[in-house]
């Protein structure tokens, strides 16, 4: 008799950049992969989301009632961020502040929630990513996972089937998604 496996966890990605060849786009897709076993993945769209205006609030425009409807029905989120002028990009930011609006309907509660991202630059993100953290950390009941996952894109780091290339990037980016679905699972069960 085989073991039920059990559900995988809806897990809904959210990448800080709408660019066509976006990079942090190609990690979230190589990560989705390696997280397949544990994982049913969407990728939450917020390039079509308008800048966040509180007069537009009542009722909020279409895109963002379908971007905030995404996330509440993820057991999980992660966070792939780019990097800007050290900090996360304006269209990451909108999107987290629309999430939190109208007042007493914020979409982001009770979701166990990772951070990574990406950059060719040498620190590789690392401030956008303590940044976004900052901001996690004001939203009541997000749990964010401990630990940092700064990544030095290289060009063919990640191949057109979404595979990571190099070794040791590979091994480490599926740590860091093992532990985040035992983080999301154990979370998820409460
Ligand atoms: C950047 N870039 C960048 N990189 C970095 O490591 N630290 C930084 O502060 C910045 N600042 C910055 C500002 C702006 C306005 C742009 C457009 C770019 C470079 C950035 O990492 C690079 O463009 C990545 O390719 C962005 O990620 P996506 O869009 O490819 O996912």
């Amino acid at each position: 008799m085989s073991e039920r496996k059990p559900a995988k966890l809806k897990l809904g990605v959210i990448v800080g950049s709408d660019r066509k060849e976006s990079i942090n786009r190609k990690l979230a897709q190589a990560l989705v992969k390696l997280g397949n076993d544990a994982f049913d993945a969407t990728l939450i769209q917020i390039g079509d989301l308008p800048m966040y205006n509180q007069d537009n609030e009542n009722p909020v425009p279409a895109p963002v009632a379908r971007f905030k409807a995404e996330v509440e029905a993820s057991d999980a989120l992660l966070f792939v961020t780019p990097e800007h002028n050290r900090s996360i990009p304006a269209l990451l930011k909108n999107a987290i502040d629309w999430g939190t609006r109208p007042w007493g309907k914020s979409s982001w509660p009770g979701k166990p929630t990772a951070i990574i991202g990406t950059s060719g630059g040498a620190i590789s993100s690392a401030i956008a990513q303590q940044h976004l953290r900052a901001v996690l950390s004001g939203l009541p009941d997000l749990p964010v996972m401990s630990g940092e996952a700064y990544i030095l894109f290289k060009p063919e780091l990640i191949d057109a089937a979404h595979d990571v290339t190099d070794a040791s990037v590979k091994t480490f980016l599926k740590a860091f998604i093992d532990k985040f679905a035992g983080f999301a699972a154990k979370l998820a069960a409460k």
